[in-house]
This record gives structure tokens, C-alpha cells and sequence, in this order.
């Protein structure tokens, strides 16, 4: 399964996409958590990512499309992918097709979790997330079992820099204007799914599920 997962900041694709890589084994390729580790690293792609990230601009399509050809050519996508936060502009959509025709694969579905700006607004002043970089809870919504402390690794749960409210109000933004044209893009291709993000994470959960159990079935026949 090729599989995009589309939506705000916020809606929980990270979330869902972590669920299904323990539930279903898919593999969760997650742009920003990408960039992330390269700004930890102190990579030149961190360095160049950095600021741009802290304002909540979306780094240059090239950039971007360097790291996710790296990724397909080491092999992590052999056997199907989860694209978390890739793509996010019509450049992007079309580097992915050439990257994917070039293979001889195809998409299999994309899943948009959607979720109105103030929810949004609210799920990102309360998120945490794990040190090593990819459980995420919610102080309200989605607690773990002990307050500061990632319940699956141990590791100190931490408020990432891009969520402050400011910069919140720019990646909404930055969101409508240049990843909402994806929607009608793949909705013309027959491929769109969509998802209420407002539904609690296990609702969402079993939606998706029930979602690709029906394409999994198509496949088959
Ligand atoms: P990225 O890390 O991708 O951030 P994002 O798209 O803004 O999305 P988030 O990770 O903030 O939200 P999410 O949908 O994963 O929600 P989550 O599950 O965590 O990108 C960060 C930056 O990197 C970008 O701004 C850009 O600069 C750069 N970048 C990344 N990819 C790029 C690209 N392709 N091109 C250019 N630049 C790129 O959930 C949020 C919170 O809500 C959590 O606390 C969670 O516990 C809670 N929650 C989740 N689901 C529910 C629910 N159903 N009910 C209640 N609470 C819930
Ligand atoms: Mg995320």
C-alpha cells in the first residue's frame, strides 16, 4: 500500500500514521520528522531547514524532494509507504509522480484528516512529543501514563519550538494557501479519502482501517 496521509497542522497524521505502523506494519515516512533529525544533527539540511521551520514557512520544494528520492533509493519504501507531511505543494505532487512512475508504482490512496483552525490551535498548544522524536500525546486529548514521560521509549516528552502560537497562525496559513490545492488535485484523480480529525484518535483509527481493508480487498480481485 502507497499511501498518502494529507491535512492541517495538527489533525493528526503523525498520530494515525504511528498506529498503523504498529498496527499494520506500514512505514511511516514523515518529512518533518525528517527535517527534525537533520536539525538535531546539525546537518547542513538542518542548518539551511532550521529557520524556516521556526517560522513556520515550508522549506524549498528541492530540499525536500532531495530527502524523500534518498529515502525511496535506500530502499525504506520497497514494500509500501505512509507519506506523513509529504507532499505539501503541487511541485511536490509532481516530483512524487515522476518518482513513482520511475519506479513503475502507483498510489494507492490519500487519506485528508481535516480539522478546523481553532481545533488546531488548541491541539498544538497541548501537544508533546517524545525526545527521540516520534511518539506524540496530548496534555488533554491523549495523556501519557505519566505526566512528562514517554509511555513506549522512557524519554522526556517535549513541546516542539514550531508550536507557539505565532508561528501556529503561520503554518495554518502557509497550509491554506499552498497544500489545500492538493485536496482538488488528487480528488480529480479518484484517489481522496476523506477523514473527520475532530472524531477521537481511535474513531479516526477505525475509519482509516475500514478504509484500506476495502482497498486492500479491491486489489485483490
Ligand atoms: P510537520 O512535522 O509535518 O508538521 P505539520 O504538518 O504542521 O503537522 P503536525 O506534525 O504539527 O501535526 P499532525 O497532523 O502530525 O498532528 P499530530 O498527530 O502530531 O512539519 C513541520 C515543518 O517542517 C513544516 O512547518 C515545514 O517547515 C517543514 N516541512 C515538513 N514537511 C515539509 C514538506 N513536505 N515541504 C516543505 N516543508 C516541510 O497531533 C497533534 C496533537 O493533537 C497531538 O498532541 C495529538 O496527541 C493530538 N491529537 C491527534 N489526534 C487527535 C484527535 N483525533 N483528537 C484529539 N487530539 C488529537
Ligand atoms: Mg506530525
Amino acid at each position: 500500500m502507497n499511501i498518502i496521509l494529507l491535512g492541517p497542522p495538527g489533525a493528526g497524521k503523525g498520530t494515525q500514521a504511528q498506529r498503523l505502523q504498529q498496527e499494520c506494519g506500514m512505514v511511516q515516512l514523515s518529512t518533518g520528522d525528517m527535517l527534525r533529525a537533520a536539525v538535531a544533527s546539525g546537518s547542513e539540511l538542518g542548518k539551511k531547514a532550521k529557520g524556516i521551520m521556526d517560522k513556520g514557512e515550508l522549506v524549498p520544494d528541492e530540499l525536500i524532494c532531495d530527502v524523500i528520492a534518498s529515502r525511496f533509493d535506500s530502499g525504506d519504501a520497497d514494500k509500501g509507504f505512509l507519506l506523513d507531511g509529504f507532499p505539501r505543494t503541487i511541485g511536490q505532487a509532481e516530483m512524487l509522480e515522476r518518482l513513482l512512475d520511475g519506479r513503475s508504482r502507483e498510489l494507492t490512496a490519500v487519506l485528508l484528516i481535516d480539522a478546523p483552525d481553532d481545533e488546531v490551535v488548541r491541539r498544538l498548544s497541548g501537544r508533546r512529543t517524545c525526545a527521540k522524536g516520534q511518539h506524540v500525546y496530548h496534555v488533554e486529548f491523549d495523556p501519557p501514563k505519566h505526566e512528562g514521560v514517554c509511555d513506549q521509549d522512557g524519554s522526556r516528552l517535549i513541546q516542539r519550538d514550531d508550536d507557539k502560537p505565532e508561528t501556529v497562525r503561520n503554518r495554518l496559513e502557509v497550509y491554506h494557501e499552498q497544500t489545500e490545492p492538493l485536496i482538488e488535485w488528487y480528488e480529480e484523480k479518484g484517489l481522496l479519502r476523506r477523514f473527520d480529525g475532530q472524531r477521537s484518535p481511535d474513531e479516526v483509527n477505525d475509519r482509516i482501517r475500514a478504509t484500506l481493508a476495502t482497498k486492500r480487498l479491491e486489489a485483490e480481485l
